[in-house]
């Protein structure tokens, strides 16, 4: 597995704070008596600003590492800090309601609910992270939805492209200002 970096090159010494910074990361699955290891101590850090794309053969650990850097799992052992702070040290509740209002992940496929318009869709996260007062949710999602040109559109379009600019839409409602993630699931 390769990490591919595009960095801006500031001359001297690094000064930028690291939004991700993982240090001997170890992941292992059990499966009934089995124990497979996913990922064995990796070390990366990722600065703010960063573009960063996680390449590699299929069952290499890409998603392994989107799960450890997003905090939706934890590792067997080593350390994640994420924006300053240790995430994998964190309790499921305390992970869940930091998920929700730091980071915006994108999946392959969209985890848009189908029955909701995309109005509906939008405002979810508002309403799950309440960051938001109430009355103020609507008209935000309906920003952000003008954000991505899809201000006129009352449900998900099937066509790939919309839906993933609404699933960006609403993934990353819940965490504005927060680090956001794309992957392929
Ligand atoms: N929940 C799980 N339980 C058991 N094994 C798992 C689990 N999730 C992943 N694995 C195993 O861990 C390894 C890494 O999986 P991972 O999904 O991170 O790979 P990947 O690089 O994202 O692959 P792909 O390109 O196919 O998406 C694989 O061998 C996979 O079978
Ligand atoms: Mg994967």
């Amino acid at each position: 597995m390769v990490v591919l970096a595009d960095r801006v090159e500031t001359p001297g010494i690094e000064t930028r704070p690291m939004l991700f910074d993982l240090s001997g990361v170890h992941k292992a699955y059990r499966t009934g008596k089995l124990e497979y290891p996913a990922l064995t101590g990796v070390d990366l850090a990722i600065a703010d600003g960063d573009m960063v794309a996680i390449v590699g053969p299929s069952a290499s650990g890409k998603s392994t590492i989107m799960n450890m850097i997003t905090g939706i799992d934890r590792p067997t052992s080593g350390s994640v800090v994420v924006d300053g702070q240790r995430i994998d040290q964190m309790s499921e509740e305390q992970l869940a309601i930091w998920r929700g209002r730091r980071v915006g992940v994108v999946f392959q496929f969209f985890q848009l609910l189908p029955t909701l318009t995309a109005l509906e869709n939008a405002m979810l996260p508002l309403d799950f992270s309440r960051r938001v007062p109430k009355h103020e949710r609507a008209p935000l999602a309906l920003h952000n939805l003008g954000l991505v040109g899809l201000a006129d559109k009352a449900e998900p379009s099937s066509v790939g492209a919309v839906r993933r600019r609404a699933a960006a839409c609403c993934d990353c409602a819940g965490a504005r200002g927060g680090p956001a993630a794309s992957g392929r699931g």
